[in-house]
């Protein structure tokens, strides 16, 4: 398995907004030997940080989370420091690995996104990772398409690599509200066959949504990628059902132990015995197919799934 996918010496910027704010070599141990394939936590100290439109980029050495850190999984992060009044992780995609260090892609959001805005090279922050599932490959030689919403292209580009890598023609459609909110739109676009930027107030790319001009690629697709907000991951499920394609979604769920312990995240899946249950998207997923979600019922507690039977995670 290649330890190299995203981090590039272009990490990319979205389109016309990328600025350098900080960038200090620290001289770090390397990895430790024995460093075994699965969620370790670290003390991370960060290497870089870069502003890309509305986002931060932030590049950290993390010895040991990257030998079985695959695209589409994620880690978590504490926020708030030593005495913090905020006691759950937040969640970020891996954004790319080299070496010893991964990135993640930081939108701030609320009070622990904020903190995380405020860290520089040299802090360190206590991370854990890698994290639930990666997205699976494509059967061999099969056309992928990529649909991301926002920083929901962040696992893109490190899938990207991989597929072409691989020999699969890639097509991407990346979408935002605003030309600050698009991510990795230089980086794709090397690495893709076509590239279809679109944001809701054409201030970059097309006028309009990733749904918008998704249909036009369906066609060329055998298997669809997609990450972004829930409401986008619906609409691009059902097109690429309408198009009789795989799908396999990442999904956002609000999580709090991000380990498979409390159940916050949970969303009601078809089984492979088609019995649908409540999957927890930190352990389970976040990647799932399309087909087996119920998008309608997420939120909510449909009278198929009461009890505990509904809680036993069989994919
Ligand atoms: C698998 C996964 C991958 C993610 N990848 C990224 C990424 O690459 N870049 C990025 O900027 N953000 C990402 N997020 C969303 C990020 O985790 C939330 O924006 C962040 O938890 C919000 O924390 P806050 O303190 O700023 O906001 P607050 O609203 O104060 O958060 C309070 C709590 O609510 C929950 N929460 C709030 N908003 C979200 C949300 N949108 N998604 C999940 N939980 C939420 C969290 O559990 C958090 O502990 C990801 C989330 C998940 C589940
Ligand atoms: S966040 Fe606790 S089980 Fe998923």
């Amino acid at each position: 398995m290649s330890r190299t996918w995203g981090i590039t010496q272009a990490v990319d910027l979205a389109e016309g907004h990328g600025q350098l704010t900080a960038m200090m070599a620290i001289p770090l141990p390397p990895v430790p030997a024995g460093a075994r394939a699965g969620p370790v936590q670290v003390r991370a100290t960060i290497l870089q940080v870069r502003t890309a439109g509305a986002y931060r980029e932030f590049t950290v050495h993390a010895p040991g989370v990257v030998p079985g850190a695959e695209p589409g999984q994620f880690v978590t992060l504490r926020v708030g420091g030593e005495s913090s009044a905020m006691p759950l992780r937040r969640a970020f995609a891996l954004s790319g690995v080299d070496g010893d260090a991964l990135s993640v892609v930081v939108a701030a959001h609320g009070a622990g996104t904020r903190w995380i805005f405020e860290r520089g090279p040299g802090d360190v922050l206590d991370l854990i990772g890698p994290l639930g599932r990666p997205f699976p490959p494509p059967p061999t030689g099969a056309a992928a398409l990529l649909v991301a919403g926002g920083y929901g292209a962040a696992p893109f580009v490190g899938l990207a690599q991989r597929l072409t890598a691989a020999g699969h023609p890639v097509a991407a459609v990346l979408g935002s509200a605003t030309a600050d909110r698009l991510y990795a739109v230089r980086e794709l676009a090397s690495l893709t066959r076509v590239l279809v930027v679109t944001t809701e107030d054409g201030s970059a790319g097309r006028t309009g949504r990733v749904t918008d001009a998704a249909p036009e690629l369906l066609p060329g697709a055998s298997v669809v990628y997609a990450c972004g907000p829930m409401p986008m991951l619906r609409a691009v499920a059902a097109q690429a059902a309408a198009y009789g394609l795989t799908c396999h979604v990442s999904v956002e769920e609000a999580m709090a132990c991000g380990i498979g312990v409390c159940m916050t995240c949970v969303l009601p899946v078809v089984g492979v015995d088609g019995t649908s249950r409540f999957l927890r998207s930190c352990v389970d997923g976040p990647v799932f197919d399309a087909a087996k979600v119920r998008f309608d019922d997420i939120g909510r507690l449909p009278d198929d799934l009461h009890g505990a039977a509904a809680m036993r995670a069989t994919r």
